[in-house]
């Protein structure tokens, strides 16, 4: 029997895996995802598992296959995926250890294959880039066990894999940049053009460069400092999947209502 899923949690850097479950490799129309998607219950749905990075870490944030991972989740019959990462603070008052989840996005990378839709005319709505139910039950979670987690903020995606310089830093906290990443975009947008509930909850491992006078973010310190977190954080995303209702009750799921698709989704 093909496998299936309710529900999804995309694990970012240092977190690897989530749950002991069932391995499945799948296939895309876009190569394979970044590893076998592992598939196990929780509160009575099944949830699916899929390391961003690949369990080895062998893809850096610009040559992650974004398109076949969203793709092979839809495919498992996943409508709402929560997305943990690893970001850095461009906030003094926020440091590293805190959790945010973010409620917008600003794309600063290029090259990146960030659309499904290289033909037709469809343009889904994107003002709204998170799902406002799933930002709900992160904060939820992250409230009932105790965690900090500040509820919105923006998370400016840079197209890495180096870290910004400090000029690039401050004018991302200017133009309103809450945290810095290089994995949220276009996770979020190719979400959204499977009408796909997404949202995340980003861990500050660092301050970055424009926030800090001194050495310069290193990958020794994001690393550290998510390891110290990853319990936490497991604890926080197990208690968001069962708390999330099982219908999705918000807008994502009409993102495509009205628009002729030039293929059929998964
Ligand atoms: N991920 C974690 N910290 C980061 C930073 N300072 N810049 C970009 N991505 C990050």
């Amino acid at each position: 029997m093909a496998p299936t899923a309710d529900l999804a949690v995309i694990g970012g850097s240092g977190l690897y895996a989530l749950l002991d479950g069932t391995p499945h490799e799948l296939g895309t129309p876009y190569g394979p995802p970044s590893d076998a998607v592992t598939i196990a219950e929780v509160a009575g749905r099944r949830v699916a598992f899929l390391p961003r990075h690949g369990s080895d870490h062998r893809y850096p944030p610009h040559r992650i296959p974004y398109r076949a991972n969203m793709w092979a989740l839809r495919s498992l019959g996943v409508r709402q995926v929560l997305a943990p990462c690893a970001v850095g603070g461009l906030r003094p008052e926020l440091g590293p250890g805190t959790f945010v989840v973010p409620d917008q996005l600003i794309d600063r990378t290029s090259g990146r294959a960030q659309t499904y839709y290289d033909e037709g005319a469809v343009h889904v709505p994107f003002a709204d880039p998170y799902c406002p139910q799933g930002r709900r039950a992160l904060l939820a979670a992250a409230a009932s066990r105790d965690v900090t987690a500040v509820d919105g903020g923006t998370v400016v995606v840079v197209e890495g894999p180096r870290f910004s310089t400090r000029a690039e830093s401050r004018w991302f906290a200017s133009i309103g940049g809450t945290v810095v990443n290089m994995t949220g975009h276009p996770e979020a947008v190719l979400a959204r053009e499977m009408a796909l509930c997404y949202s995340s909850i980003a861990l500050i491992t660092d301050l970055d460069a424009g926030v800090q006078a001194g050495e310069s973010v290193t990958q020794d310190e994001v690393f550290r400092v998510f390891a110290a977190n990853t319990e936490r954080l497991r604890d926080v995303l197990l208690d968001a999947v069962a708390a999330l209702p099982a219908e999705q009750d918000c807008a994502c799921g009409r993102a495509l209502d009205g628009i002729t698709l030039p293929f059929a989704l998964p």
